[in-house]
């Protein structure tokens, strides 16, 4: 129960990861704000936290609207008084367009942009003063391996991620707040049994040092271990974890 008495905000928290990660942070003792677009998810994913003797509530959030992050750290600090963590898992995975980006439809490339790399930034800067008024923070954002697979605008958003890690890990470092990003490899989620073709898994898988695919709960350890104190000097740094599929040959 190392997070008990913090406030954590997991977006995109409905299901696949983000629900491992809530849960997760909700077995440490913290309070969770299940943060999603998906309001039944959402709901679901607090009420069994609660459930479970956790602590957590349900708020609506569009990750890529400013608006809506401001009124998710507003509804975040009516609830529980401050914010400690953010993880900014949400993004547009489950049901995405496979495109090229020389053809991609240019409003769905915009708002598909908004959302998966605009959408971190939107939300830290919903939360941070939160943070600094409380003495410091963590935040965690979601990149992907895929950010060095060239893969189109998926890739390209996760790309960004990263460098809003290391940019903002400068500029936040000064409030006592670190910024870090977890890179999973091919993860178990209903989202990525419907986007990656069962053969390219399986030659993915083949090429790695550990041939299986994650499950959400394994990257759950690297999240807990992130935003607590014991990585309080690291800063700025993208965490594989991914099998060893980084080593590829
Ligand atoms: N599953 C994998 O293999 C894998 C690998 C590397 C990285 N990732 C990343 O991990 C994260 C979670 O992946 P997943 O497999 O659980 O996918 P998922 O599609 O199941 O989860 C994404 C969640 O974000 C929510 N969301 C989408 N748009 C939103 C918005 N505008 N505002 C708020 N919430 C929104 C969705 O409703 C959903 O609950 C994503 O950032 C994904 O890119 C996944």
């Amino acid at each position: 129960m190392q997070f008990k008495g913090k406030v954590a905000i997991v977006t995109g928290a409905g299901q696949g990861i983000g629900e491992a990660y809530a849960k997760g942070l909700a077995a440490e003792g913290a309070s969770v704000v299940v943060a999603e677009l998906n309001e039944a998810q959402g709901r679901r994913v607090a009420d069994e936290i609660v459930g479970a003797g956790g602590i957590a509530t349900f708020v609506h959030v569009d990750v890529g609207s400013p608006e809506s992050t401001q009124a998710m750290a507003q509804a975040t600090i009516d609830a529980y008084g401050g914010i400690d963590f953010l993880v900014n898992n949400a993004a547009i995975f489950h049901g995405m367009k496979l495109d090229a980006l020389i053809s991609v439809d240019w409003e769905y490339y915009k708002k598909f942009m908004d959302v998966n790399m605009h959408g971190a930034l939107l939300c830290v800067r919903a939360c941070f003063r939160s943070m600094k008024k409380r003495g410091g923070g963590a935040i965690v954002n979601q990149s992907s391996t895929a950010a060095w697979m060239a893969v189109g605008y998926y890739g390209l958003a996760k790309l960004a991620v990263n460098g809003l890690t290391q940019s903002l890990a400068r500029e936040l470092g000064p409030m006592n707040i670190r910024v870090n990003a977890i890179a999973p490899g091919p993860t178990d989620t209903e989202a990525s049994r419907s986007i990656v073709p069962e053969v390219y898994m399986k030659e993915i898988l083949s090429q790695m040092p550990l041939s299986r695919q994650g499950q959400p709960e394994d990257l759950v350890g690297t999240c807990v271990f992130l935003l607590s104190d014991a990585s309080a000097w690291v800063t700025g740094q993208i965490v594989n974890v991914d099998g060893g599929q980084i080593m590829r040959p």
